[in-house]
């Protein structure tokens, strides 16, 4: 009996252990400058990094080497930085780039993705920045997502189109029209495409390949939605000085979980789980 109690205690503690260090709830998101972290379990806000000088419109993040990227629009490159960290934060370049707007890793193949507006280009490169590769050429680009499952490259046009291509920029063609599209993302599990509408200040969702689309929800504000983060059933995204959580099943829900004193543009939430995945244990 006393050693069975022993037995379950151990595993009971194993078990909280294993919980308190899984269940982390954090939501990493970027100002003029700098990158924010709020801890959503306490209400916490911390600056990761700043002095940026640049507008920061998009971050990624890779749970199999612990890195968030980030495009440095006003200062033409792509940094990364080690997450979580016991010691100060510190940026490195991954790449040069002309005034990137949105990024996405595919964390299967360890490469970066951006949209260069202007350029009218996305490029790829690896995680350490080696074998810069342009990609495709199209109208001015903003947003760009990636469906690594299926091998799909999504990105919006600033001539309203959401349109997709294959890996290697093949095969490019339009999935939606009349759309001002600023954030985008994908739920692989339930195979939909989720994005940020400016000009109505919409979130919308359609089926990976474009029909089936249908306004979620209203961020309540136009011309100020951009970042966005697909995290299973739950999609976090900004919207002028707020981050709100979008709950799509089983009903669909929007709340404000946090509120900043300056403009949000890039979100990305952390849940410290997928730790698990190739790294220490
Ligand atoms: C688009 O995707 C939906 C859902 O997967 C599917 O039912 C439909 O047949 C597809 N349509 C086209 C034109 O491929
Ligand atoms: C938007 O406004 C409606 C009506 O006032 C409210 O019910 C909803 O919660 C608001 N949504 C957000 C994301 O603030």
């Amino acid at each position: 009996m006393m050693k069975y109690s022993v037995c379950v205690f151990i595993k009971l503690l194993i078990f909280v252990c294993f919980i308190s260090r899984g269940l982390q709830n954090k939501i990493i998101y970027s100002i003029h400058g700098s990158i924010k972290e709020i801890n959503l379990l306490n209400g916490e806000v911390s600056t990761l990094v700043s002095n940026l000088q640049s507008n920061i419109y998009s971050l990624d993040y890779d749970y199999k080497t612990g890195y968030v990227f980030f495009p440095r629009h006003n200062k033409d490159d792509i940094l990364r930085f080690r997450y979580p960290s016991d010691t100060a934060y510190s940026t490195e370049l991954v790449t040069s780039a002309r005034e990137p707007i949105a990024l996405v890793i595919d964390p299967l193949l360890n490469h970066v993705y951006w949209t260069e507006i202007y350029q009218q280009k996305i490029y790829r490169c690896n995680f350490d920045g080696t074998n810069k590769n342009l990609i495709l050429q199209d109208d001015q680009l903003y947003a760009i997502t990636l469906d690594y499952v299926n091998s799909w490259l999504y990105y919006s046009t600033k001539t309203n189109k959401i349109r997709r291509s294959r890996l290697n920029g093949a095969d490019k063609h339009t999935l939606k029209e009349l759309v001002d599209v600023t954030g985008l993302g994908i739920d692989a599990n339930k195979k939909r495409l989720y994005w940020m509408e400016y000009q109505k200040g919409d979130l919308e969702s359609s089926d990976l390949n474009g029909t089936n689309a249908i306004k979620v929800v209203s961020t309540n504000k136009t011309r100020t939605n951009i970042g966005i983060y697909v995290y299973g059933s739950k999609i976090y995204c900004s919207n002028g000085y707020q981050t709100l959580k979008v709950t799509v099943s089983p009903v669909t829900m929007a709340k404000v979980v946090h509120t900043d004193t300056e403009t949000i543009h890039g979100v990305l939430f952390y849940d410290g789980k997928n730790i698990l995945i190739g790294r220490k244990w």
